[in-house]
């Protein structure tokens, strides 16, 4: 038997990047997986990969940051499923930190904006999921933070300032519905390899990370979902609160070590 027959799971932002690979692993693992995300083309594509591999996927498009289509999905998920397992709340908006330098040069709306689709989204799914977990008895949440949110960046404002948000909701949520058994934990990774930061990242940015990681690479999709995976199994019931970094150890030398290399 895998570890999650029988359980269900909603991924956010799961049609790309490390949403989409999380949707794979927990699918191989034995989960019914919901992959939820606004690019209904590619959360199609994904979900009949999944079931191509033998794994039961269903796609459900959704705005995570609109109050009435988080609640829809839930609905649908219940009524059709029964229950949530785990909630891998891993959508952002990326598309806007490409706008998004210094507080000064911050246009409000990109501010506002990042705040919607990086905050409120995964406030909306915790608010909606928690009750089902807490009616059946518990649950993992997942929240994709980062380490923007961690330490000051010279760009990246509003996103460092939702990622911060993302963690202490993380610790909002641990606190409030731990002795119910729902667990809540962030994963705050540094730059991982995705389609899209493929695409669109200078090799220059990428040559900064690698040069400050304390591993010869930087990550790939599937070293996140690894850790999603654990957080969401019962090997993880001790853990609550918590912000795991996934991110080749950036944050643990010294700032000076890259320079002195
Ligand atoms: N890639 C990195 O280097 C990196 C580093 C640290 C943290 N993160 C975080 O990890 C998570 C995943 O990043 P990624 O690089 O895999 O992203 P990605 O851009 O590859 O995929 C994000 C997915 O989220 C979906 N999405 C965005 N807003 C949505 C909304 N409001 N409703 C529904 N779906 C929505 C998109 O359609 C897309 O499928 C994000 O929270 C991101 O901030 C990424």
């Amino acid at each position: 038997m895998a570890e999650f027959d029988g359980r269900v799971a909603i991924v956010t932002g799961g049609a790309n990047g490390m949403g989409e690979q999380v949707a794979h692993t927990l699918a191989a693992e034995g989960a019914t997986v919901i992959i939820a995300d606004r690019d209904a083309e590619r959360a199609h594509l994904v979900e009949l990969e999944i079931r191509e591999a033998g794994g039961d996927a269903h796609a459900v498009v959704v705005d995570v940051s609109e109050e009435n289509q988080v609640k829809d999905l839930v609905d649908k998920v219940i009524t059709r499923f029964g229950r949530i397992d785990v909630l891998d709340n891993n959508a952002a908006a990326l598309e806007l930190t490409a706008e998004d330098p210094d507080v000064v040069a911050l246009d409000s709306a990109v501010f506002m904006d990042t705040m919607r689709g990086n905050v409120l989204g995964p406030f909306l799914c915790c608010k909606y999921v928690i009750p089902v977990m807490l009616s059946q008895g518990g649950g993992s949440i997942i929240n994709m933070a980062s380490v923007s949110g961690m330490a000051g960046e010279t760009s990246l404002t509003a996103y460092g300032i939702s990622k911060a948000a993302v963690i202490q909701l993380t610790r909002a949520v641990a606190t409030q519905y731990g002795k119910q058994r729902v667990r809540c934990n962030a994963i705050a990774p540094a730059l991982v390899m995705t389609r899209n930061t493929s695409e669109w990242m200078p090799k220059e940015f990428k040559d900064i990370y690698l040069r400050n990681s304390l591993t010869p690479y930087v990550g790939e999709p599937q070293d996140v979902a690894n850790v999603v995976v654990f957080l969401a199994s019962d090997k993880a019931r001790y853990m609550t609160g918590h912000v795991i970094p996934v991110d080749g150890g950036i944050k643990a030398a010294s700032p000076i070590v890259a320079d002195r290399r």
